[in-house]
Order: structure tokens, then sequence, then C-alpha cells
């Protein structure tokens, strides 16, 4: 567990508070009752960059409107990424965030393969930090509740040429939210989407970027029309082995207690939930693999019983239980639609560290405030 240093690299960022913050009853209104990303703080962090100066103006000032012109780059050819990370109240008041050095890693590598130029670990979280102490406020205290991060790049150079821009932003914005699901956690249904995918060799799969969310909108409405809630996609190359949700890895657990994951080769996001729990199921004594899983030898483990439970994992919903799985020919259920011990219990694990409930026995927690 890191500790608050008296002197951080959120210091370089100049704070130039609102005088029209939104006002106590109204900011305590909408933490009561937190809705996914629709309320934003009083503030957000931000840092210029041009070719000729590198990164420069660190500062936090009143959320707003960006001002653009219609030629902005990233309005264009989408040259932009992001990231989303949460912070904690503990039950001392304290404010704490998971694991951010792996979402500053994860940004760096995403900026590479934009072409967007690299900002430092320092940067990255001392603008969360600098955010966060100026509107600690806004972090909710209820259960499951956090402060939404999220952490974006964008070009923002005034030019139609196709080439990568000479000038960027990045900025962090907050949003206090609930529990993901109302009424705790909630198996949902999938579609396994086999005409359309994600990414694919070579591309931008493991980049977190705004384009390939775009590309999976057209699934998910279809998806929804046929009444599920999430698309899971393949891989590209042979339509045969499961890829990750739109915004969610995926992970099988088997009769005898041993768990699998798709291997992160290129096209599938790293996420950060999916490591932590590929470690607490291996603390807890489960074989844990990464390994390829056909999308058949799936079905068949649904329908013989050897695996016993599926779940999605990612920030925004910690872990979350599949209890039904269909596509074109096929439709199974998990469970028969209920929560798996191993999915609650290792959701239980994660979310008791993330929330100060437990010991932080692998150094995952970094203060903020
Ligand atoms: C495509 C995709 N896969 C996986 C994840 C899970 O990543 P993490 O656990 O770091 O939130 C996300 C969420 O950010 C995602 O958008």
């Amino acid at each position: 567990m890191s500790t608050l240093a008296t002197s951080t690299s959120a210091d370089s960022f100049e704070i130039t508070r609102t005088d029209t913050p939104v006002p106590d009853a109204q900011r305590e209104a909408a933490l009561a009752a937190p809705k996914f990303g629709t309320v934003f703080t009083d503030h957000m962090a931000r840092i210029s960059y041009a070719q000729d100066t590198g990164w420069t103006n660190r500062r936090v000032e009143k959320y707003g409107p960006l001002q653009m012109d219609p030629a902005t780059a990233v309005l264009h050819y989408a040259q932009e990424i992001f990231e989303g990370l949460k912070a904690y109240r503990h039950p001392d008041g304290s404010v704490w965030t998971f694991r951010p050095q792996a979402n500053a890693a994860r940004f760096a590598k995403s900026a590479h393969r934009l072409a967007l130029p690299q900002l430092s670990e320092t940067d990255f979280l001392g603008a969360i930090q600098a955010l966060v102490a100026t509107d600690v406020a806004w972090v909710p205290g209820g259960e499951e509740t956090s402060l939404y991060l999220r952490p974006f790049m964008y070009a923002s150079e005034t030019f139609l040429g196709v080439r990568p821009s000479l000038e960027a932003e990045f900025l962090v914005i907050a949003s206090p939210v609930g529990p993901y699901f109302a009424g705790g956690v909630r198996p949902v249904d999938i579609w396994v989407a086999e005409d359309y995918h994600r990414a694919g060799a070579g591309g931008t799969g493991d980049a977190k970027c705004g384009g390939n969310y775009a590309a999976s909108l057209l699934p998910q409405q279809e998806a929804y029309a046929k009444g599920f809630e999430q698309v899971c996609f393949l891989d590209a190359s042979t339509n045969t082995y499961l890829e990750e949700l739109g915004g969610m890895n995926v992970c099988v657990v088997y009769a005898d207690g041993s768990v699998a994951t798709p291997p992160v080769s290129g096209s599938i996001l790293e996420g950060v939930t999916r490591s932590s729990i590929l470690r607490l199921l291996a603390d807890a004594g489960h074989e844990v693999f990464e390994r390829p899983i056909p999308l058949a030898d799936l079905k068949a483990g649904l329908a013989d019983g050897s695996v016993s439970e599926v779940f999605a994992c990612g920030t925004a919903a910690v872990m979350t239980p599949i209890g039904r799985l269909a596509g074109e020919g096929f439709d199974l259920s998990v469970r028969d639609g209920t929560a798996g011990p191993v999915t609650t219990t290792i959701r239980a694990e994660l979310t008791d560290i993330q929330y100060g409930r437990a010991a932080d026995r692998h150094g995952w927690l970094h203060r903020l405030a």
C-alpha cells in the first residue's frame, strides 16, 4: 500500500478553482444515487502537448466544454485513447485508487499504437491525484460506490492531412458512480457474434482507443434487439476462439476448480481486473490458465457439466456472472442463470481490498487523498 507522499507530482499542477461549483445540496443528491457517467465533478485536470514544447501547462480547471476547430484531427481520424479506473472511499474517509500504474502503462502502450505522444506515469498519476484532491468531496461513500476516473488523450491539431497530429490534449474527468447492477451481482445474457469482429491481428484490439468501441456498437445494438445485454467476440482469423466482450474480459470456471481465460495475444485488451482476479484465484489454490478457448469446447462443457461458471470482468462491473450464452444455432444456460460460488467469492475478495475492508497484501492500492 503506497502512502500519501507530502510532495507529489500533483504539485506541478496549477489549480484554478471554479467560482461556480455545484451547490452542496445538489452534489449530495447526486452522490446519493449516482448513475454511471451522467454527472461530472466541478473540475478537470489537463495537460497540453505540442511537438516543439512537449507536455506543458499542467492544470486543474473548471469542468466545461472544449472548444474545437471543425478541422481538429481527432474528429476525422479518431486518433484518441482513454483509460478507466476508480477512486474508492475507505471506512476512515481516506481515498484510494487501484493499480493506477497498470493503467498508466496501458495508456502509454495505447498512445504508441495510435501514434500519440507518450505521457509519463508521473504526469498520469499526478493529474489523477490533483483532480481527486480538488474534487475530493465528490468521492461517494456508499456501498459499491466510487468516483470513476476517465483519463483520455486526443489529437488536437487543426489539420486534415492523414498523419500523426503534432498537438495533443490530455484530460482527466471524473464521475461519481453507483453499484453497476441494482440489487447486487446479477448474471447477464451474452450473444456470441460470429458475423462481426472487434479486432484483428495487427489491429488496435489491445489498445484502448475509441475506434474499437465504435466498431462494437452495431453488434451490441443488434444483440440488444435480440434481448441480450452484451456481445462476446470471437477471433477474426478463424471465428473459433473466444476473445472478449465489448468492454470486459471473459473467464471460464471448470468443475475441477480450474479457471481459463483467453491469452492477451494482441487483439484483446489486457484488463487490470483480469490480471488481479487471476492472481486472487491462484492465491486461493485454483489452477489458472491463459489459453485459447474454442467456442465449441465451451458449448460442450456447458452441455456436459464440465464448465461450472462463466464470468466477465472489468473495472466498471468488477465481475459479472454470465447466465446465458447464445449465438447462431445455440442457446445455453449457465447455472440456470445464477451466480456461481467462485465468481461470488473472488468478487468479494477483490472489492474488500478495493474498499479497504481487507488487507492490501499485493500492494495494489495507491492513496489519492
Ligand atoms: C474491451 C475491454 N476489455 C477489457 C476491459 C477490462 O479492463 P479493466 O479490467 O482494466 O477495466 C475493458 C474495460 O476497460 C475493455 O474496454
